[in-house]
């Protein structure tokens, strides 16, 4: 990286942010404007003082802040697009579980992670969610890789000590949290855009009694939490068998201070959940309640055939949402596709199922993909001021149109063209170039 001395420019082009979920600011022609790594804003006309500042000519490209995957499994990546045929569990089994044994090889892990990190520096993410393996030093290596790439990231090495097939199962909670406090030892601190997430692969991978220290983990380093959440009828059925004291599913991560709020030091605990498809009315209650982030992964729940996230209902009561990938539950890193998806999904569901729950606007998923999910980041996904200046600069004149088109209806065609997987220009993270075609 280049640190303060690149770090502040201008990017003059089209340029198309969220101010909310109802409101997106268009700036044909504009300049963004980015000092040490920080947005300024954007301007019609450049503001004198700024005049001094190098600038980067995109007229005529799309300027967007960078996207945000929410929900992604690195290991996976090696097999994405293969083994829809399956449900949750038996794909678990029979796909997952197999390929994410692998990585307890570190030339393996090396291969396959240099693939994932090189894709992930050419989307158009700029923060992403990472689940690794269970393995500590694979982990390690991808963080490493992930910090080369330039992108933020959280990533997780998994824990889970039940129901998954020797040797990936942990040989026990105490052996799977003393690997967890050796990593933690390792990463913590190590990067500057890299930082580690406590990551319980979901309840039915885990006990009480390893939950009760990652508890312990958590209160020490102060960590964020990632994990699944009624995702699959199967699935919910399961953790109701393992866990009947538990009033709902979420109710059996609260249970150890996993689910938003840290109960014996009263402070929160960031946490994000993936899917949310079964989740009851108590479920969502205490979601909202201890703060707790949806990452919705529509593609993931059409292929595993899991269900349909009533995403509407979320974003009505102010519940925090972004979008996940899901890699490899979905096939593509593409975060455009998420945001078509996600639109496509709800209009089912309204059709379908709740006619009172209105279908996302577009508008509204790009919200979720950038400000919505960069939430979770702090200030990300905005080129609002002092929001982490991190942008993706597209070429929409690979998609030819003959009639003049708005800039809204340019990014909705890009979206719907997922031109995030080959029309990129350039990518901006946190105020460095980390990426150019
Ligand atoms: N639940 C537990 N592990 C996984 C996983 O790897 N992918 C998905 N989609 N759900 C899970
Ligand atoms: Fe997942």
């Amino acid at each position: 990286m280049n640190g303060n001395k690149q770090s502040s420019f201008i990017l003059k082009g089209d340029v198309i942010y969220s101010i909310s979920a109802n409101e997106m600011r268009t700036v044909p022609s504009g300049y963004v404007v980015c000092v040490k790594g920080k947005s300024r804003g954007v301007f019609e006309k450049l503001p004198q003082k700024y005049e001094r500042l190098p600038l980067h000519d995109h007229s005529g490209k799309l300027i967007i802040p960078g996207l945000v995957d929410l929900h992604i499994h690195a290991p996976q990546y090696a097999f994405r697009g293969t083994g829809m045929d399956l449900e949750l569990m038996e794909w678990l089994q029979q796909q997952t579980f197999p390929e994410e044994s692998k990585y307890a090889d570190l030339e393996y892990a090396r291969k396959a992670y240099q693939i994932f990190a090189d894709s992930m520096k050419k989307s158009a993410t700029t923060h992403a969610c990472i689940f690794a393996t269970r393995h500590s030093q694979a982990t390690e290596v991808l963080m490493d890789l992930m910090e080369q790439s330039g992108i933020v990231s959280y990533v997780g090495k998994v824990n889970m000590d039940r129901e998954a097939p020797d040797p990936l199962r942990e040989s026990s909670a105490d052996a799977s949290a003393a690997d967890t406090r050796q990593w933690l030892a390792h990463v913590n601190g190590k990067y500057k855009r890299t930082m580690p997430i406590l990551t319980p692969r979901f309840i039915p991978c885990c006990t009480p009694e390893l939950l009760e220290q990652l508890h312990e983990i958590q209160t020490i380093y102060d960590l964020p939490v990632q994990s699944h959440l009624s995702e699959n009828p199967n699935e919910v059925d399961f953790v109701r068998q393992l866990c009947p004291k538990s009033a709902f599913y979420g109710d059996a991560y609260d249970a150890f201070g996993l689910f938003g709020v840290n109960h014996q030091s009263g402070k929160p605990v960031k946490t994000i959940m993936a899917h949310c498809v079964y989740s009851t009315e108590e479920e969502i209650r205490r979601m909202k309640d201890n703060r707790v982030f949806v990452a919705h992964c529509p593609a993931s729940n059409a292929n595993l055939a899991s269900g349909i996230a009533p995403i509407r209902k979320y974003l009505s009561l102010g519940i925090p949402t972004g979008l996940g990938s899901d890699v490899a539950g979905g096939h593509t890193e593409s975060i455009f596709r998420a945001i078509c998806d996600a639109v496509q999904v709800s209009k089912l569901y309204w059709r379908l199922i709740d006619q009172n729950q209105s279908p996302l606007t577009f508008c509204e998923a790009f919200f979720l993909a950038t400000k919505g999910g960069g939430s979770f980041f702090g200030r990300a996904g905005s080129f609002e001021p002092d929001y982490d200046f991190s942008a993706v600069v597209l070429d929409d004149s690979l998609i030819p149109h003959p009639m003049k088109l708005s800039l809204p209806q340019r990014l909705e065609r890009a979206a719907y063209g997922s031109l995030d997987l080959y029309g990129i220009c350039a990518k901006y993270v946190s105020g460095d170039l980390i990426y150019e075609k």
